[in-house]
């Protein structure tokens, strides 16, 4: 019987360290809900669990109302940007499916639902891999994600799916890439934008998080991009916000897949953008 969310009994222990400590921004969530830092214990799911989850995940966003947002916003824009070619997909921060051990103190915030958040993000990804590959021949399909256990890794690849080892990602990205990253820190999403700017995006959108950094300055708090003083965040993002064309994804896809989401196509003529070598 597949377990449900509740179900810990036989579930295998393990402790992760991760490679990659996030930095600390002020619109990052806190440890309640994200068990970084040393010692962050979860609780694993075997290969026939987490295919179970799948499975489950599956079945649940043919229920939805997803599959017919999606195909309708897909059936117009490829019309509207039939100069966007993509060969090949990156996956960044997809999280791990693997389960936060709370105790009670975290319960007291609320419990995490990353990890059914990142299955219905797999899910979401493996729908429109399949709709855009109707129209475009994508060969290569990319994850990186340094919180990885073996067995998301011998799942992924089950699938066909290629799993990347931090920092590879960053070259992986070209005008040709589809870059799928909902829910990335924006230090990161940054590092991957800086070489090439994606053919087509989905992830958070970088001018509501540059509006919202206005909003903060100006009542008088700091950056929310202060904690990468190395890291051209608010340049990149406002670099990539005028390079594309977006699609808002907020609310649409609720309550399936939260978030403050958009699509985004590269604009005919804004195909290759080196923003490192770029000294403007
Ligand atoms: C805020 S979580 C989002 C997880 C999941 N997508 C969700 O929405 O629930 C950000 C994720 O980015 C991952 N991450 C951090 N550095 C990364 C890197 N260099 N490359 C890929 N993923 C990274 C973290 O491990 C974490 O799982």
């Amino acid at each position: 019987m597949a377990p449900t969310k509740h179900t810990w009994q036989g579930l295998r222990l393990e402790i992760m360290t991760p490679k990659f400590p996030p930095g600390p921004g002020a619109y990052f969530r806190p440890s309640r809900d994200y068990p970084y830092g040393q010692g962050a214990c979860f609780q694993s799911l075997s290969l026939e669990e987490v295919s179970a989850e799948f499975d489950r995940s599956i079945i649940e966003w043919e229920g939805s109302t997803c599959p017919q947002i999606l195909s309708r916003m897909f059936a117009q824009e490829q019309n509207l940007f039939p100069n966007v070619v993509i060969t090949q997909c990156v996956r960044i921060a997809l999280g791990t499916f693997a389960r936060p051990i709370l105790l009670e103190e975290d319960c007291m915030y609320g419990t995490s639902d990353e990890a059914n958040s990142s299955m219905r993000q797999l899910v979401a990804l493996v729908k429109m891999l399949e709709m855009l590959r109707k129209t475009h021949a994508i060969t290569d399909v990319y994850f990186q994600e340094p919180l990885f256990n073996g067995v998301e890794i011998a799942f992924l690849t089950n699938l066909g799916y290629k799993v990347l080892q931090d920092p590879e990602a960053k070259d992986k990205i070209t005008n040709s890439t589809f870059l799928f990253a909902p829910h990335c820190e924006h230090s990161v999403a940054t590092q991957h934008l800086q070489k090439c700017f994606p053919a087509f995006y989905v992830g958070n959108d970088p001018e509501y998080i540059l509006r919202k950094d206005q909003r903060c300055r100006e009542a008088g708090h700091s950056s929310i991009f202060a904690p990468y003083p190395d890291i051209p965040v608010a340049d990149t993002f406002a670099r990539f916000a005028e390079a594309t064309f977006v699609t808002k994804l907020y609310r649409k896809l609720n309550p399936m897949w939260q978030g403050d989401l958009t699509v985004r196509w590269l604009k005919a003529g804004s195909r290759v953008v080196d923003v490192r070598s770029d000294k403007r």
